[in-house]
């Protein structure tokens, strides 16, 4: 059978299994989360279960400051170690050495999951689709896994959110979610009878555990996606020292997030530590070692996209975005009806 027969098969097994896997990975997180042992390792193929079914990795590289020839060459290094989820944004211009790497590589399109998020300047009806299309040819793919509103702060919360879900139905990302929204923003959306994101991409870390908004994402059935995983660094030489681990700091923050659940996404642009950073799955932390880690939260935000989880949901909901982005200045185009895609419409 071909590579491709074989994935497809895979795939039906994986389809037909999914709330059974889901159960069994519940059952599991929470194992995970309290440090007991577990009956199924965390490895770097590890995927959690969307909402809607799709498998997400648990495991990514970020490229935030990434740029050029370094996000290229940190893509490739990450793809050759097995990784599986890479994370990028409008916002990092460096979606096109992501996509450049993929091309690269040549892996299987269902093998790798790509995430990208939309431009706070690019919020609105129109805007929305000319932005992700764009994303896509810089990609060089025809659709990504993952598309997120990167930050409320964008404003025009309640229409792009109504575009993004229809960029997911013509097809052009098979999920979508949200960035840096506090449990306000999720509820004022559940509120309004909206679907709900499938991940919620926030700062999280040992020093920021974020447990109101995990809670709501929880209470939501939203996946919970952990940027800045290392702390940027600010932890490294402090508290993290109490805890005995035989690896790196980097190493003990990561298995942290992945035990307590959360899809993990630490960025390097250095070969040496993307390897190391995914030698996490060689060693567990128990319940002592988790309860330790447990004391550290600090509310430490260390990016300042965090802050805009605080903005009052009225000042985002339906507040036009600062700046004009290219969408923006794009002729108004219509909605594309049933069967045609965001290109025909626009056209
Ligand atoms: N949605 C949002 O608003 C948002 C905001 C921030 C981040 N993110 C996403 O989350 C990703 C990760 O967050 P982040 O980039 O802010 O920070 P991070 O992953 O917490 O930390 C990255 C920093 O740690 C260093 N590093 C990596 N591995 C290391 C190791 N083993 N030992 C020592 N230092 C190490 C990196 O240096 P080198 O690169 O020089 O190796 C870099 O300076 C981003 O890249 C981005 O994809 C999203």
């Amino acid at each position: 059978m071909s590579r491709w027969g074989r994935h497809k098969r895979q795939e039906e097994a994986d389809a037909a299994n999914a709330p059974a896997q889901a159960e069994a990975e519940d059952a599991q997180v929470s194992a995970w989360r309290s440090g007991r042992p577990k009956e199924k390792e965390l490895t770097i193929d590890s995927r959690l279960t969307l909402r809607s079914g799709l498998r997400m990795p648990r495991f990514g590289l970020g490229t935030w400051q990434a740029q050029g020839g370094d996000c290229y060459q940190a893509v490739l290094e990450a793809l050759k170690v097995g990784y599986r989820l890479i994370d990028t944004a409008q916002m990092y211009g460096n979606e096109a050495e992501v996509g450049r790497a993929l091309q690269e590589l040549q892996i299987p399109r269902e093998e790798v999951f790509i995430v990208t998020k939309l431009t706070g300047r690019e919020h609105g009806r129109v805007a929305a689709g000319h932005a992700l299309r764009e994303s896509l040819e810089k990609l060089k793919l025809p659709y990504v896994d993952l598309f997120l509103i990167h930050s409320p702060r964008g404003g025009l919360l309640i229409e792009t959110w109504e575009a993004m879900l229809h960029l997911r139905d013509a097809g052009l990302t098979k999920a979508v979610g949200v960035s840096n929204f506090g449990p306000q923003h999720l509820r004022a959306l559940q509120a309004l009878g909206k679907e709900l994101p499938e991940v919620n991409q926030i700062e999280l870390h040992c020093g920021w555990h974020q447990k109101e908004t995990v809670a709501c994402c929880q209470e939501l059935g939203i996946a919970v996606m952990a940027y800045s995983p290392l702390a940027r660094g600010k932890l490294f030489g402090g508290p993290l020292r109490q805890v005995a681990w035989s690896g790196t700091e980097a190493g003990l923050c990561i298995r942290w997030a992945l035990q307590k659940g959360y899809v993990v996404i630490p960025k390097s642009v250095t070969p040496e530590r993307i390897r190391s950073n995914a030698t996490v799955f060689q060693t567990s932390l128990d319940a002592v070692q988790m309860e330790q880690l447990e004391s550290l939260d600090r509310g430490l935000c260390t990016c300042p996209a965090a802050r805009a989880m605080d903005l009052p949901w009225a000042e985002v909901a339906d507040r036009k975005p600062k700046g004009k982005g290219k969408g923006n200045s794009q002729p108004q185009a219509r909605l594309p009806t049933r069967g045609e895609t965001w290109v025909d419409a626009l056209r």
